[in-house]
């Protein structure tokens, strides 16, 4: 029986057996404490498919969301009804995703900006919200820092988003800016 890992996994405890072949010069007790990835303590919405292997833990998801491979959303954060989370999507805590929002391959949110020279550490006062409206749709590779998106933007493919989005619109860049306006609606 494992313990819960703080990255929501299972601490195996069994201990790891590596060929000596492949640790190099270790020893006996250069043994890695090993976290499984998987589905903890998630509350899911109606008709939810996901693509293993996936790290979900502590978090929400609506209804008719689909998650794809090998994504991770930490405890706390949360993803509206009928979002699409691409492979590989990276959603932390303190995020909050609205409705009908597509979060492409590879986009990464953040809630530790550094901002004191380094990480926070388990410092939470310094972690910030991230706050995604509905109809937002974030391109493949985005890195989203902790600001707040209005409804119906688009996120160009690689953009790194700094500020706060409030008009709609199609973003790109970095730092991300404004390409066109879209209606209130779209
Ligand atoms: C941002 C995006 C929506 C813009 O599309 P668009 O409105 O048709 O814009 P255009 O292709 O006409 O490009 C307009 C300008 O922005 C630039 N641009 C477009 N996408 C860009 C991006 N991701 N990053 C930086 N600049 C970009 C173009 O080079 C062009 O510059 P120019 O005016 O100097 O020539 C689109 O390019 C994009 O990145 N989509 C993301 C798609 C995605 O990730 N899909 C995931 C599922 S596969």
């Amino acid at each position: 029986m494992g313990m819960q890992g703080e990255f929501g996994g299972k601490v195996r405890e069994r201990k790891y057996m590596m060929a000596k072949s492949t640790i190099g010069t270790g020893t006996g007790d250069n043994v890695p404490a090993i976290f499984s990835s998987g589905i903890v303590d998630v509350s899911f919405g109606k008709n939810v498919r996901v693509v293993e292997p996936v790290n979900l833990y502590g978090c929400a998801i609506g209804d008719n969301v689909f998650v794809g491979p090998f994504v991770e959303i930490q405890r706390g954060a949360a993803v509206g009804h009928n979002c699409k989370i691409q492979s590989h999507a990276f959603i932390c805590e303190l995020v909050s995703i609205g409705n009908d929002c597509f979060i492409s391959h590879g986009a990464m949110f953040i809630n530790d900006p550094f901002r004191t020279g380094g990480p926070a550490g388990g410092n939470r006062d310094l972690w910030q919200t991230t706050v995604i409206g509905n109809h937002v749709s974030v391109g493949t590779n985005a890195t989203i820092l902790p600001v707040t998106i209005c409804d119906n933007v688009v996120i160009g493919a690689g953009a790194v988003v700094t500020k706060d989005i409030c008009v709609p619109g199609v973003y790109a860049g970095n730092p991300a800016r404004l390409l066109r306006r879209l209606p209130e609606g779209e």
